[in-house]
């Protein structure tokens, strides 16, 4: 079920490296929720720390954040309800957008667009020429957002599982900056 968010979230971006070190424990359960809901491949309420949050927060670049009440408790209220993250590669001058999501109850209300529009700015502010991001052809909603931020799909890859069976079929995405 949808819940209508009736204030302004609380959007915070922060680097991804001192984000990781001053991260609380609701912080990394509220992030287990949303991985699950980007990709079920895995059980993320059991997977370590380190699992869930090696893969990016080490990297350089920066998170993008949107907090919000999940419940009517004061416990409740300023949880994370979206993100996304911006990995930088210095040399290249591009960056890359991993992992944006936003909260099943939450969706249609603007979050995951205020994410990218978020990222979008970090990245200009830092001089990058170009935004890539991969994504899998099955994600109608996202593509549309790409699409509607201007990104274009320059690319397909055909994905396998183990036994080598194709699985499914990815699209690269580019925006020039
Ligand atoms: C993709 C996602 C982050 C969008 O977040 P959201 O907060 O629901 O989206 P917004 O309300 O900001 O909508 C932004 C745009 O996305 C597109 N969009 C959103 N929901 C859509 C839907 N159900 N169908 C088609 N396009 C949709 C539209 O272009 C929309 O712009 P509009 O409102 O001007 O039409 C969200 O659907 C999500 O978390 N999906 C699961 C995780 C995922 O697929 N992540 C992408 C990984 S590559």
């Amino acid at each position: 079920m949808i819940e209508k968010l009736n204030n302004v979230p609380k959007i915070e971006l922060s680097v991804l490296e001192e984000y990781r070190a001053e991260m609380s424990e609701v912080d990394i359960s509220d992030l287990r929720v949303l991985r699950a809901q980007l990709s079920n491949r895995r059980d993320w309420s059991t997977a370590p720390v380190d699992d869930l949050l090696n893969e990016f927060y080490s990297l350089n670049g920066y998170s993008c954040m949107i907090r919000g009440p999940l419940g009517d408790t004061e416990d409740m209220q300023d949880r994370i309800i979206a993100t996304g993250q911006l990995v930088i590669n210095e040399k290249r001058e591009v960056g890359t957008v991993e992992s944006i999501v936003a909260h099943k109850a939450f969706r249609g209300q603007g979050l995951g667009r205020s994410i990218m529009k978020n990222l979008l700015q970090a990245a200009r502010d830092r001089g990058l020429s170009k935004l890539e991001l991969t994504s899998s052809e099955s994600r109608v909603a996202a593509h549309g957002l790409y699409r509607s931020l201007g990104f274009e799909v320059v690319g397909k890859k055909q994905k396998y599982d183990e036994s080598g069976n194709p699985t499914h079929e990815t699209c690269l995405f580019e925006l020039s900056l």
